[in-house]
Protein backbone atom coordinates (compact mmCIF):
# COMPACT_ATOMS: atom_id res chain seq x y z
CA UNK A 1 0.00 0.00 0.00
CA UNK A 2 1.59 3.47 -0.71
CA UNK A 3 0.70 6.17 1.38
CA UNK A 4 -0.11 9.46 1.19
CA UNK A 5 -1.21 10.82 4.19
CA UNK A 6 0.77 12.75 6.21
CA UNK A 7 2.28 10.14 7.93
CA UNK A 8 2.81 7.46 9.18
CA UNK A 9 5.10 6.92 5.76
CA UNK A 10 6.03 4.31 3.59
CA UNK A 11 9.71 3.84 4.86
CA UNK A 12 12.34 1.52 3.63
CA UNK A 13 13.44 -2.18 3.70
CA UNK A 14 16.87 -0.72 5.40
CA UNK A 15 14.68 0.99 7.79
CA UNK A 16 12.07 -2.12 8.48
CA UNK A 17 14.80 -4.37 8.99
CA UNK A 18 16.66 -2.43 11.37
CA UNK A 19 14.08 -3.21 13.83
CA UNK A 20 15.55 -6.74 13.40
CA UNK A 21 18.29 -5.52 15.96
CA UNK A 22 19.30 -8.06 19.36
CA UNK A 23 17.25 -7.63 22.16
CA UNK A 24 18.82 -5.16 24.61
CA UNK A 25 18.16 -4.20 28.13
CA UNK A 26 17.48 -0.59 28.41
CA UNK A 27 19.89 -0.24 30.76
CA UNK A 28 22.87 -1.52 29.18
CA UNK A 29 25.41 0.16 27.45
CA UNK A 30 23.59 -0.40 23.83
CA UNK A 31 21.23 1.87 24.99
CA UNK A 32 23.08 4.47 25.70
CA UNK A 33 25.21 4.26 22.94
CA UNK A 34 21.82 4.08 20.39
CA UNK A 35 20.21 6.90 22.15
CA UNK A 36 23.49 9.29 21.96
CA UNK A 37 23.49 8.13 18.13
CA UNK A 38 20.09 9.42 17.65
CA UNK A 39 20.53 12.44 19.46
CA UNK A 40 24.26 13.60 17.56
CA UNK A 41 22.31 12.51 14.41
CA UNK A 42 19.34 14.69 14.99
CA UNK A 43 21.60 17.34 15.52
CA UNK A 44 23.72 17.11 12.84
CA UNK A 45 20.73 17.05 10.78
CA UNK A 46 18.71 19.76 11.88
CA UNK A 47 21.36 22.67 13.38
CA UNK A 48 24.45 21.43 11.05
CA UNK A 49 27.74 23.39 12.25
CA UNK A 50 25.84 24.46 15.16
CA UNK A 51 25.65 21.28 17.14
CA UNK A 52 27.22 22.74 20.15
CA UNK A 53 24.42 25.56 20.38
CA UNK A 54 21.60 23.12 20.72
CA UNK A 55 20.94 19.41 22.54
CA UNK A 56 17.81 16.91 21.43
CA UNK A 57 15.88 14.96 23.85
CA UNK A 58 14.33 11.70 22.54
CA UNK A 59 10.94 10.74 23.80
CA UNK A 60 8.99 7.75 23.01
CA UNK A 61 5.64 8.53 21.96
CA UNK A 62 3.85 10.04 19.41
CA UNK A 63 4.58 13.63 17.91
CA UNK A 64 2.16 15.17 20.40
CA UNK A 65 3.94 14.20 23.51
CA UNK A 66 7.23 16.24 21.98
CA UNK A 67 4.92 19.36 21.49
CA UNK A 68 3.07 18.58 24.97
CA UNK A 69 6.53 18.08 26.76
CA UNK A 70 8.41 21.18 24.91
CA UNK A 71 5.37 23.51 25.61
CA UNK A 72 4.55 22.60 29.22
CA UNK A 73 8.14 22.19 30.39
CA UNK A 74 8.83 26.22 28.92
CA UNK A 75 6.78 27.96 31.17
CA UNK A 76 8.53 29.13 34.40
CA UNK A 77 6.42 29.76 37.58
CA UNK A 78 3.45 32.50 37.17
CA UNK A 79 4.36 32.96 33.66
CA UNK A 80 1.39 31.87 30.86
CA UNK A 81 2.12 30.91 26.92
CA UNK A 82 0.76 31.81 23.63
CA UNK A 83 -0.31 29.94 20.95
CA UNK A 84 -0.81 31.77 17.12
CA UNK A 85 -3.60 29.21 16.02
CA UNK A 86 -4.41 28.72 12.39
CA UNK A 87 -5.24 24.91 12.02
CA UNK A 88 -5.49 21.30 13.99
CA UNK A 89 -2.42 21.46 15.47
CA UNK A 90 -2.42 25.01 16.82
CA UNK A 91 -5.54 24.54 17.98
CA UNK A 92 -4.15 21.50 20.13
CA UNK A 93 -1.28 23.31 21.77
CA UNK A 94 -4.26 25.78 22.86
CA UNK A 95 -6.13 22.53 24.49
CA UNK A 96 -2.68 21.40 26.05
CA UNK A 97 -2.53 24.94 27.67
CA UNK A 98 -6.37 25.06 28.49
CA UNK A 99 -6.02 21.93 30.44
CA UNK A 100 -3.04 23.37 32.65
CA UNK A 101 -4.52 26.93 32.68
CA UNK A 102 -1.73 28.60 31.49
CA UNK A 103 -2.75 30.13 28.17
CA UNK A 104 -3.75 33.36 27.05
CA UNK A 105 -6.52 34.03 24.28
CA UNK A 106 -4.91 32.86 21.40
CA UNK A 107 -3.56 34.99 18.20
CA UNK A 108 -6.60 33.02 16.19
CA UNK A 109 -6.51 33.32 12.85
CA UNK A 110 -8.84 31.53 10.26
CA UNK A 111 -7.39 28.24 8.88
CA UNK A 112 -5.20 28.77 5.58
CA UNK A 113 -4.52 32.80 6.83
CA UNK A 114 -1.04 33.26 7.47
CA UNK A 115 -0.18 35.18 10.83
CA UNK A 116 1.18 38.64 10.86
CA UNK A 117 4.05 40.25 12.72
CA UNK A 118 2.88 43.38 13.83
CA UNK A 119 -0.19 41.46 15.76
CA UNK A 120 2.23 39.39 17.43
CA UNK A 121 4.14 42.32 18.34
CA UNK A 122 0.97 44.36 19.67
CA UNK A 123 -0.04 41.03 21.42
CA UNK A 124 2.91 40.59 23.48
CA UNK A 125 2.90 44.01 24.30
CA UNK A 126 -0.22 44.09 25.81
CA UNK A 127 0.99 40.58 27.41
CA UNK A 128 4.06 40.54 29.54
CA UNK A 129 2.86 37.65 31.52
CA UNK A 130 3.30 35.81 28.52
CA UNK A 131 6.54 33.99 28.36
CA UNK A 132 6.60 31.25 25.46
CA UNK A 133 4.82 31.76 22.35
CA UNK A 134 4.13 28.67 20.55
CA UNK A 135 2.96 28.01 16.63
CA UNK A 136 3.16 25.53 14.19
CA UNK A 137 5.42 25.20 11.20
CA UNK A 138 3.93 23.52 8.89
CA UNK A 139 0.13 23.11 9.87
CA UNK A 140 -0.82 19.68 8.12
CA UNK A 141 -4.43 21.08 8.02
CA UNK A 142 -3.95 22.65 4.70
CA UNK A 143 -0.49 22.19 4.72
CA UNK A 144 0.38 26.07 5.09
CA UNK A 145 4.04 27.42 5.93
CA UNK A 146 3.31 29.69 8.46
CA UNK A 147 5.93 32.46 9.07
CA UNK A 148 8.61 31.30 11.32
CA UNK A 149 11.52 33.62 10.32
CA UNK A 150 9.42 36.70 10.83
CA UNK A 151 7.56 35.24 14.08
CA UNK A 152 10.96 34.49 15.59
CA UNK A 153 12.24 37.92 14.87
CA UNK A 154 9.16 39.72 17.17
CA UNK A 155 9.39 37.09 19.36
CA UNK A 156 13.02 37.44 19.71
CA UNK A 157 12.53 41.40 19.80
CA UNK A 158 10.49 41.14 23.12
CA UNK A 159 13.04 39.02 24.83
CA UNK A 160 10.25 35.68 24.79
CA UNK A 161 10.65 32.18 24.17
CA UNK A 162 9.54 30.73 20.61
CA UNK A 163 8.52 27.22 20.75
CA UNK A 164 7.71 25.66 17.58
CA UNK A 165 5.72 22.44 16.38
CA UNK A 166 7.40 20.78 13.16
CA UNK A 167 6.07 17.38 13.76
CA UNK A 168 5.12 17.69 10.01
CA UNK A 169 7.80 19.82 8.36
CA UNK A 170 11.11 18.27 9.99
CA UNK A 171 12.84 16.54 7.12
CA UNK A 172 10.83 17.80 4.57
CA UNK A 173 10.38 21.56 4.64
CA UNK A 174 13.17 23.94 5.25
CA UNK A 175 13.29 24.99 8.68
CA UNK A 176 16.39 27.44 10.09
CA UNK A 177 16.56 26.60 13.38
CA UNK A 178 19.56 27.52 14.41
CA UNK A 179 20.01 31.11 12.18
CA UNK A 180 16.45 31.79 13.57
CA UNK A 181 17.60 31.05 16.89
CA UNK A 182 14.19 28.85 17.62
CA UNK A 183 14.10 27.84 21.35
CA UNK A 184 12.45 24.53 21.17
CA UNK A 185 11.46 22.49 17.51
CA UNK A 186 9.16 19.61 18.16
CA UNK A 187 9.73 16.95 15.65
CA UNK A 188 8.59 12.83 15.44
CA UNK A 189 10.34 10.26 13.66
CA UNK A 190 7.43 8.54 11.42
CA UNK A 191 6.68 11.71 8.94
CA UNK A 192 9.75 13.51 6.86
CA UNK A 193 12.19 12.19 8.76
CA UNK A 194 10.93 8.39 7.91
CA UNK A 195 11.42 6.49 10.39
CA UNK A 196 8.72 4.33 12.01
CA UNK A 197 5.49 5.67 14.76
CA UNK A 198 6.77 4.99 18.05
CA UNK A 199 9.97 7.91 18.89
CA UNK A 200 9.76 12.17 19.09
CA UNK A 201 12.33 14.55 20.03
CA UNK A 202 12.44 18.28 21.33
CA UNK A 203 15.33 20.02 19.82
CA UNK A 204 16.19 22.76 22.43
CA UNK A 205 18.84 25.89 22.82
CA UNK A 206 21.46 24.73 25.29
CA UNK A 207 21.31 27.89 27.30
CA UNK A 208 17.43 27.76 27.52
CA UNK A 209 17.75 23.86 28.60
CA UNK A 210 19.61 25.32 31.43
CA UNK A 211 16.95 27.48 32.60
CA UNK A 212 14.28 24.99 31.96
CA UNK A 213 15.68 22.89 34.72
CA UNK A 214 14.25 25.18 36.92
CA UNK A 215 10.55 25.53 36.09
CA UNK A 216 8.34 24.04 38.22
CA UNK A 217 7.65 20.36 36.82
CA UNK A 218 3.81 20.85 35.19
CA UNK A 219 3.95 16.93 34.31
CA UNK A 220 5.75 14.13 35.58
CA UNK A 221 5.82 11.64 32.52
CA UNK A 222 6.49 14.77 30.11
CA UNK A 223 8.97 16.41 31.99
CA UNK A 224 11.26 17.54 29.59
CA UNK A 225 14.32 18.79 32.34
CA UNK A 226 14.07 15.42 33.43
CA UNK A 227 14.97 13.49 30.38
CA UNK A 228 17.21 15.90 29.31
CA UNK A 229 19.19 15.11 32.82
CA UNK A 230 18.72 11.31 32.35
CA UNK A 231 20.17 11.89 28.76
CA UNK A 232 22.84 13.60 28.97
CA UNK A 233 24.08 10.71 32.02
CA UNK A 234 23.94 8.18 29.40
CA UNK A 235 20.80 7.21 30.89
CA UNK A 236 16.87 7.01 29.98
CA UNK A 237 14.24 7.85 32.88
CA UNK A 238 11.22 5.26 31.08
CA UNK A 239 11.33 2.04 29.15
CA UNK A 240 12.01 3.44 25.73
CA UNK A 241 10.63 1.51 22.30
CA UNK A 242 14.38 0.29 21.73
CA UNK A 243 13.37 -1.47 18.12
CA UNK A 244 11.33 1.40 17.08
CA UNK A 245 14.90 3.71 17.72
CA UNK A 246 16.93 1.48 16.10
CA UNK A 247 14.57 2.01 13.22
CA UNK A 248 14.69 5.73 14.20
CA UNK A 249 18.68 5.62 13.94
CA UNK A 250 18.50 4.20 10.43
CA UNK A 251 16.00 6.76 9.01
CA UNK A 252 18.36 9.36 10.39
CA UNK A 253 21.08 7.56 8.51
CA UNK A 254 19.43 7.50 5.22
CA UNK A 255 18.55 11.33 5.70
CA UNK A 256 21.85 12.33 6.40
CA UNK A 257 23.10 10.02 3.42
CA UNK A 258 20.66 11.66 1.14
CA UNK A 259 21.32 15.40 2.42
CA UNK A 260 18.39 17.29 3.52
CA UNK A 261 18.26 19.51 1.00
CA UNK A 262 18.13 16.60 -1.57
CA UNK A 263 15.48 15.18 0.66
CA UNK A 264 13.45 18.14 0.61
CA UNK A 265 13.84 18.52 -3.42
CA UNK A 266 12.42 14.93 -3.93
CA UNK A 267 9.51 15.65 -1.95
CA UNK A 268 9.12 19.31 -3.85
CA UNK A 269 9.52 17.30 -7.02
CA UNK A 270 6.40 14.81 -6.20
CA UNK A 271 4.36 17.69 -4.64
CA UNK A 272 5.04 19.65 -8.20
CA UNK A 273 3.78 16.67 -10.60
CA UNK A 274 0.81 16.09 -8.34
CA UNK A 275 0.13 20.02 -8.94
CA UNK A 276 0.56 20.35 -12.09
CA UNK A 277 -1.55 17.10 -13.26
CA UNK A 278 -4.03 18.08 -10.67
CA UNK A 279 -4.74 21.31 -12.30
CA UNK A 280 -4.72 20.22 -15.99
CA UNK A 281 -7.65 17.85 -14.45
CA UNK A 282 -9.39 20.98 -12.79
CA UNK A 283 -9.16 19.70 -9.37
CA UNK A 284 -8.29 22.90 -7.33
CA UNK A 285 -5.99 23.28 -4.30
CA UNK A 286 -7.33 25.24 -1.33
CA UNK A 287 -4.27 27.26 -0.77
CA UNK A 288 -2.93 29.99 -3.19
CA UNK A 289 0.76 28.50 -4.45
CA UNK A 290 2.69 30.98 -2.01
CA UNK A 291 1.54 29.67 0.95
CA UNK A 292 1.67 25.69 0.32
CA UNK A 293 4.68 23.63 1.55
CA UNK A 294 6.34 21.15 -0.36
CA UNK A 295 4.68 17.58 1.43
CA UNK A 296 0.96 17.53 1.40
CA UNK A 297 -1.55 19.57 -0.74
CA UNK A 298 -5.41 19.96 0.36
CA UNK A 299 -7.30 19.63 -2.72
CA UNK A 300 -11.25 20.82 -2.86
CA UNK A 301 -13.43 17.48 -3.87
CA UNK A 302 -14.42 17.46 -7.64
CA UNK A 303 -17.99 18.01 -8.36
CA UNK A 304 -19.85 14.47 -7.70
CA UNK A 305 -16.94 12.87 -6.14
CA UNK A 306 -17.77 12.48 -1.96
CA UNK A 307 -14.47 11.47 -0.20
CA UNK A 308 -15.53 8.52 1.02
CA UNK A 309 -15.64 6.95 -2.73
CA UNK A 310 -12.85 8.38 -3.68
CA UNK A 311 -10.58 7.41 -0.78
CA UNK A 312 -11.93 3.78 -0.86
CA UNK A 313 -11.41 3.41 -4.54
CA UNK A 314 -8.31 4.59 -4.45
CA UNK A 315 -7.66 2.26 -1.37
CA UNK A 316 -8.60 -0.54 -3.79
CA UNK A 317 -5.91 0.69 -6.53
CA UNK A 318 -3.43 0.48 -3.49
CA UNK A 319 -3.14 4.23 -2.76
CA UNK A 320 -4.24 6.07 1.15
CA UNK A 321 -5.18 9.43 0.82
CA UNK A 322 -6.46 11.28 3.46
CA UNK A 323 -9.63 13.72 4.73
CA UNK A 324 -10.01 16.92 5.47
CA UNK A 325 -10.89 17.91 8.61
CA UNK A 326 -13.79 19.86 10.97
CA UNK A 327 -15.66 22.07 8.94
CA UNK A 328 -14.02 21.19 5.70
CA UNK A 329 -14.13 17.24 6.01
CA UNK A 330 -16.97 17.21 3.31
CA UNK A 331 -15.22 19.74 1.44
CA UNK A 332 -11.52 18.59 0.64
CA UNK A 333 -9.01 16.07 0.77
CA UNK A 334 -5.46 16.00 1.44
CA UNK A 335 -2.47 14.01 -0.27
CA UNK A 336 0.91 13.83 0.89
CA UNK A 337 3.83 13.13 -0.93
CA UNK A 338 6.56 12.24 2.39
CA UNK A 339 7.87 9.02 2.86
CA UNK A 340 10.04 6.12 1.04
CA UNK A 341 8.06 7.55 -2.73
CA UNK A 342 9.12 7.04 -5.91
CA UNK A 343 8.35 8.56 -9.23
CA UNK A 344 6.59 5.24 -10.25
CA UNK A 345 4.88 5.26 -7.04
CA UNK A 346 3.26 8.68 -7.76
CA UNK A 347 3.03 8.12 -11.22
CA UNK A 348 1.14 5.11 -10.05
CA UNK A 349 -1.36 7.31 -7.91
CA UNK A 350 -2.16 9.75 -10.38
CA UNK A 351 -3.01 7.06 -13.20
CA UNK A 352 -5.42 5.64 -10.20
CA UNK A 353 -6.68 9.13 -9.42
CA UNK A 354 -7.09 10.02 -13.02
CA UNK A 355 -9.33 6.69 -13.42
CA UNK A 356 -11.52 7.40 -10.42
CA UNK A 357 -12.03 10.76 -11.51
CA UNK A 358 -13.38 9.67 -14.76
CA UNK A 359 -15.76 7.24 -13.39
CA UNK A 360 -17.13 9.74 -11.06
CA UNK A 361 -17.73 12.77 -14.04
CA UNK A 362 -19.39 10.20 -16.59
C1 LIG B 1 1.87 19.75 12.81
C2 LIG B 1 1.57 18.52 13.61
N1 LIG B 1 1.76 18.56 14.93
C3 LIG B 1 1.51 17.50 15.71
C4 LIG B 1 1.02 16.34 15.17
C5 LIG B 1 0.74 15.18 16.07
O1 LIG B 1 1.54 14.12 15.79
P1 LIG B 1 1.18 12.66 16.34
O2 LIG B 1 -0.04 12.21 15.62
O3 LIG B 1 2.42 11.90 15.99
O4 LIG B 1 0.96 12.78 17.80
C6 LIG B 1 0.80 16.24 13.80
C7 LIG B 1 0.26 15.01 13.19
O5 LIG B 1 -0.12 14.95 12.06
C8 LIG B 1 1.08 17.37 13.01
O6 LIG B 1 0.87 17.32 11.68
Amino acid sequence: MILLNPGPVNVSERVRNALRQPDICHRESECSELLADIRHKLLKAFVPGEEDEYTAIVLTGSGTAAVEAALMSSIPMGKRAMVINNGVYGQRMSSMLMTHRLGTPDLKYDWGVVPDPETVDLALKQHPEVHTVAMVHHETTLGLINPVKDIAEIVDRHNRVFMVDSVSGLGGEALDIAGNKLYMVAGAAQKCIQGLPGAAFVLVRKGFMERVLKYPKRSWYLNLANYYEEQERGTIPFTPAVQVYYAFREALNELLEEGLDNRIQRFHGYATTIRTRFEEWGVKPVLAPALQGHTLTAFYLPEGCAYQRLHDELKQAGYVIYAGQGHLEEKIFRVANIGALTNQNIEGFLSAFQATLSGARA
